[in-house]
């Protein structure tokens, strides 16, 4: 096996203390890596004026692969505050670092999995007719445009002349003609062909290799129909070339409805930026939450692995941290697919099975309990402690 190097960015909060656990199963699952760790977040904006510093950029330009774990984002106004004394009232504007690799890299594509795990107490379960309770097995992955859409960052609040102009062209303004334009907000919805193109054949291609039955475009093109539209027939084309996969579609509201009806019908889901990230979330929360969602952000040179949780700040810096690292764990997983190691992958991921099936250690979230420090004494596992058993898990496979 050729020695690979990852960029490994822990960030802020909790992922900080969420990616040295994903480390360590990655090694004790046999994956040799070199590892070398870049600075991403919120330290970086308050200390250097910038979240994502460009050393962490070059790193990941040298070395093409990276794990991620989190970071906080705050709006401007509070980020300005935040900043160094003597880098305030100099311009610096803060963005996401996440956003900005995504966009840095053109990592385009992203890749949800959302899997029931057998004996998750988290799992959603539904009433059927009869009373009794049936718990659906969720196997669904989700394909998110990562790059576009209402994400690309071109808004404003008091539009100038030339766009107000623009936006006049087309009929539909007419509502709008009498709103001051200080007194409008734009957030522009943009969807290139090439980007969606590449997140349906990416899709499909994803289906075609692991089995699933269907691809089920998630959007609205009955309402915003030119995006959602063009989604819509690019994977009418695409699927051309996929006879043996079924093309469905579903709107993002009737979705986040049947997700709770029928969950178990779906296989591969593919949506642009904002939809993704709604119906990403919808089906993470039937198989136990953020604490088990991973992700993938693959680009054509650069991809960067990530838990789709956040910092949770209200949790970070406690003695013992408490948080499920799964999600990282898994993350690390969709590293190893990556990279062609499909058996490590699945032997890690075999590891997270029999951990969560026997049921013996589970975090707080996995307990249904608030998040404090006591959990510990209450018998919740600290975020060591499942990486513990992961690793002690691996050794049974
Ligand atoms: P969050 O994902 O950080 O946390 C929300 C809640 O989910 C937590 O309070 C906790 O109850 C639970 N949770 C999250 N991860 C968990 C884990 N591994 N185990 C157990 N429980 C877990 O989202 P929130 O609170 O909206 O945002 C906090 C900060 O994170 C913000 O500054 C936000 O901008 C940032 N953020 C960063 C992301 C990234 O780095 N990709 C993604 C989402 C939010
Ligand atoms: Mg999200």
């Amino acid at each position: 096996m050729a020695k690979r190097t990852i960029v490994t960015m822990g960030g802020d909060g909790i992922g900080k203390t969420v990616l040295p656990e994903a480390l360590r199963v990655l090694d004790a699952a046999g994956f040799k890596a070199d590892y070398v760790s870049a600075e991403i977040g919120w330290d970086c904006w308050c200390r250097q004026g910038n979240a994502l510093p460009q050393k962490t950029i070059e790193l990941l330009e040298r070395h093409r692969v990276g794990l991620f774990g989190a970071i906080t984002s705050k709006p401007r106004e509070a980020a300005e505050k935040e900043l160094a004394p003597e880098l305030r009232g100099r311009g610096l504007v803060y963005f996401s670092p996440i956003v900005g690799l995504r966009q840095h890299f053109n990592l385009d594509i992203c890749i949800r999995p959302c899997r029931s795990f057998p004996g998750n107490p988290l799992n959603f379960v539904r009433r059927s007719a009869d009373g009794s309770v049936v718990e659906p097995k969720v196997d669904v992955v989700v394909f998110r445009q990562n790059t576009e859409d209402l994400y690309c960052g071109v808004e404003w609040t008091n539009p100038p002349d030339q766009v107000r102009k623009a936006l006049e062209t087309h009929q539909k303004m007419a509502a709008f003609k009498d709103v001051p334009s200080r007194d409008l907000a734009v957030s522009c919805r943009i969807l290139s062909r090439p980007a969606t193109r590449r997140i349906i054949e990416a899709a499909f291609q994803y289906a075609a290799g692991r089995g699933y039955k269907s691809v089920t475009v998630c959007e609205k093109p009955n309402v915003i129909r030119e995006t959602s539209g063009m989604m819509w027939s690019e994977a009418r084309e695409t699927q051309k070339r996929f006879p043996g996969i079924q093309l469905w579609d579903t709107n993002i509201d009737a979705q986040m409805m049947w997700l709770t009806k029928n969950p178990e019908d779906y296989g591969v889901v593919v949506s642009s930026n904002m939809f993704g990230d709604i119906v990403s979330d919808g089906f993470a929360g039937l198989v136990g939450g953020l604490g088990f969602a991973a992700s993938a952000n693959l680009g054509e040179t650069v991809a960067v692995f990530e838990p789709t949780h956040g910092s949770a700040p209200k949790y970070a810096g406690y003695p013992v941290s408490i948080v499920n690292p799964i999600a990282a764990i898994l993350s690390g997983c969709l590293l190893l697919e990556h990279l062609g190691e499909s058996k490590l992958a699945e032997k890690i991921a075999g590891a997270v099975v029999r951990v969560v099936k026997e049921g013996k250690v589970r975090t707080y979230d996995m307990l249904r309990r608030k998040g404090s420090p006591d959990v510990l004494a209450q018998g919740a596992a600290s975020t060591g402690q499942m990486g513990d058993a992961v690793i002690k898990a691996l050794k049974k496979a």
